[in-house]
């Protein structure tokens, strides 16, 4: 393995992390962090680092295997991304507040080897998957010209991604395409003869994270898919794991949901046996937190498939727009600066409010006590966001306008120009207000979690977990009734969780289907598992193996890394 060497607090990039989709430019970097990908040549070593050997043992082999078989030759990488469960913080990374999320062990393999028939077009792509419903694909990269009055200017790479209808293969473009346009630009010059063409490649991918889950199987996707194509076009030297966060959060774009961070930096940076802090402002930074002893978390699958790209429009880019709305809204109605043209987030808007130097609050003690301290006086200010009638059923676009202080074509362009959402009425009181409950929330937890880790004592354990399940709790209250990313079957799963024995219960992810995350005591695991099985009307039928896969115990996973074969 060339390195793994994590240090504590690992700081990526600057704002701003919102870019609309379209946007292909690349976020600076200050202090970009310095930890390469983790790249193994041994698998001993591969296997002892992701912990349970094992099991990873034999899922490689197979994969291994299954590409030899299926293109007579062995592959030259795997690639491995994690999916993650968020602990807390749910709803609020794009409105650039800290999330603690962890990596799970089920993941992403790819396996791929450049291919070795001649084919014209440069980087074509044969894409099987050893799940047999996902049919194999074949894609090349088109360069896509723009023409304006006199010129053709080359714009960018093009690999068609119907965003209205999304294949499995939708997520293997989107990596391809932060790796075409970062590392193969379309100028004058790359186009000519001699430029390096992207390498034409066959992969074949396996994985365990359920689709559809709510535990970032897209974004696991991404990560693998984008690093592929950095391995198999040598591109992985000098890519740190800031590097390939950020370029799987714009590559996932590309499948139309602006996701703000949380899924890819957890995939990508995290560490095992703990959770991951990750806050966003000023610049986006990682550090893991160690849990409570005793902490078991379960995963338990609602089995409503959570489609957050197929609904964006109505449920996550809303929710993005939503929150958006109200942090000018907010700042607004508090006397708060914000630019006319400036898509000011709630963090922003929160440390303005409490003036905060330019460089952030730290994360010294004073430094979160001073953000708890603005976040409350903003959470008090968001009662003027309510919209004044007795059934409280939101703004309407004139009314959500005229509450931003902007005119309506200036709101337009800011905050709708760019994403596809669609909606009668905007909740702007109840999603700030959640968004700002849920970060002074995150604070708790992981305030719970830092105090238990100083003290060994089993009593700070015991009253560590009755609290953090008391958090999320209120989260899950909050999801449901503020954010409204719940549906009826989590609200009942979270409640049979608390039933069967569970601290706390909560949905994690995007919502609106996917799995809960429920913290059970660890002598408790069995009889919580079979109470939920008895309970859950959904599990009543599912076999002894089955269930398995839809009700889990979880620990936290190391992030995303690439296996060099090289004999
Ligand atoms: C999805 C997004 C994340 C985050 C969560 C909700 O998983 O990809 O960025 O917003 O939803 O917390």
């Amino acid at each position: 393995m060339r390195s793994t060497r994590l240090c504590t607090r690992i700081n990526i990039w600057p704002l701003p992390l919102l870019l609309p989709p379209s946007s292909s430019s690349h976020l600076p970097f200050s202090m970009a962090a310095q930890e390469p990908i983790p790249i193994y040549t041994s698998l001993d070593k591969l296997y002892s680092d992701l912990g349970n050997a094992a099991t990873h043992a034999v899922r490689w082999n197979n994969l291994a295997e299954a590409f030899e078989k299926q293109f007579g030759r062995k592959p030259a990488y795997i690639a491995r991304a994690p999916g993650r469960v968020n602990l807390i913080g749910e709803h609020i990374d794009y409105a650039l507040f800290g999330v603690l999320p962890a990596a799970i062990e089920p993941d992403i393999l790819i396996a791929c080897a450049p291919q070795t028939t001649a084919i014209p077009s440069p980087g074509h792509v044969h894409a099987h998957n050893l799940q047999p419903q996902y049919k194999a694909r074949s894609f090349a990269p088109m360069r896509r010209d723009s023409v304006s009055e006199d010129h053709v200017h080359l714009k960018e790479w093009d690999l068609a991604i119907n965003r209205r209808e999304l294949h499995w293969e939708s997520y293997v473009k989107a990596g391809y395409y932060g790796v075409l346009n970062r590392f193969f630009p379309l100028t004058e010059v790359a186009r000519s003869e001699i430029a390096p063409a992207p390498i034409p490649v066959d992969l074949l991918v396996t994985g365990t994270v359920p689709a559809g889950s709510g535990l970032s199987s897209s974004a696991a996707m991404v990560v693998a898919s984008t690093l592929v194509f950095l391995a198999v076009n040598g591109k992985l030297d000098g890519v740190t794991k800031g590097t390939l966060t950020e370029m799987a959060m714009e590559n996932e774009k590309r499948v139309g949901v602006n996701s703000g961070g949380m899924d890819q930096a957890a995939s990508v940076i995290s560490t095992p046996a703990s959770a991951l802090y990750v806050s966003f402002f000023p610049k986006l930074s990682a550090s893991p937190i160690p849990l409570p002893s005793h902490a078991v978390f379960i995963l338990a699958n609602s089995l409503v498939m959570s489609e957050k790209a197929v609904h964006a429009r109505t449920r996550y880019n809303l929710r993005v727009v939503e929150t958006l709305a109200g942090a000018r809204a907010l700042a607004h109605s508090l006397g708060v600066h914000v630019g006319p043209k400036e898509r000011v987030t709630l963090r922003e808007v929160v440390g303005r409010l409490g003036g905060e130097p330019e460089a952030g609050w730290d994360e010294s003690e004073e430094g979160i006590a001073s953000l708890r301290d603005a976040l409350g006086k903003a959470l008090a200010g968001a009662e003027a966001l309510k919209s004044g009638r007795p059934d409280e059923e939101g703004l309407t676009m004139d009314e959500m306008v005229a509450r931003s202080g902007l005119g309506a074509a200036d709101f337009h362009e800011v905050y709708l120009s760019w994403i596809d959402v669609e909606a009668t009425y905007f909740q702007l009181h109840k999603r700030t207000k959640h968004v700002l409950s849920e970060a002074l929330r995150v604070l708790d937890f992981r305030a719970v979690c830092q105090r238990a880790a100083a003290d060994a004592a089993e009593l700070v354990h015991e009253t560590a977990l009755k609290e953090l399940g008391a958090l999320m709790d209120a989260s899950m209250e909050s999801c449901s009734t503020l954010c409204e990313c719940s549906c009826p079957e989590l609200d009942l799963l979270a409640r049979l969780a608390r039933e069967a024995g569970a601290y706390g219960s909560r949905v994690t992810g995007a919502g609106w289907g996917g799995c809960t995350v429920s913290l059970v005591p660890e002598d408790r695991v069995e009889g919580f598992i079979t109470q939920l099985r008895a309970t859950y009307p959904a599990y009543k039928d599912i076999g002894d193996e089955d269930i398995k896969e839809i009700v889990f115990a979880t620990k936290p996973s190391s992030g995303a890394c690439v296996y060099e074969f090289t004999e």
